[in-house]
């Protein structure tokens, strides 16, 4: 049984993030999707409301589930059972940092691999922190989340 887990802030879930987590249900028996409780960053969603919205997103993916973690990623997947970290990647930019962590997480824990995934040529621009900042002065974001999350968003820059 081929288990990876997907770790990420998701504030909020992207359909950058979605199409990455539909390819990598299909290349692994399990996915876990694990939101960073990260409490050195303010989220524009609390770790639950983040959970929640990736729930609904993937509930037709059967080998997915989504659930919070705190502290290293490494040792989230050792608690999953899982021997993969999946990463998807963007641009050169992300491909450094996210190759220093890759390395230092193996360093850490040598049985936990990372597979990086290229984002979709669709959703190559697209960051969670720019969804936010396009709702926030009213822009249009439905081409870059889902309704369900469009409608979160909207809430919540609308309510606060
Ligand atoms: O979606 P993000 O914010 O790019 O995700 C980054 C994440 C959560 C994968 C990374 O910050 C992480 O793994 N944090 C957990 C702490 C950890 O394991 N640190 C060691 C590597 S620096």
């Amino acid at each position: 049984m081929k288990t990876a887990i997907y770790p990420g802030s998701f504030d909020p879930v992207t359909l950058g993030h979605i199409d990455i987590i539909g390819r990598a249900s299909k290349i692994f028996d399990r996915l876990t999707i694990g939101v960073l409780n990260n409490s050195a960053k303010t989220p524009l969603f609390s770790v639950e409301e983040r959970v929640n919205m990736i729930r609904e997103c993937v509930k037709d993916l059967t080998n997915v589930d989504v659930t919070s973690f705190d502290g290293l990623t490494v040792d989230f997947a050792r608690k999953c059972g899982a021997n993969a970290v999946v990463r998807g990647l963007r641009a050169i930019t992300d491909f450094e940092y996210e190759l220093q962590i890759a390395q230092l997480n193996r360093v850490i824990s040598p049985d936990v691999d990372t597979v990086f995934l290229t984002t979709n040529l669709k959703y190559a621009y697209l960051s969670s922190s720019s969804v936010k900042e396009v709702a926030y002065y009213g822009g249009d974001i439905s081409h870059f989340v889902t309704p369900y999350v469009e409608k979160r968003i909207h809430e919540k820059v609308i309510k606060g």
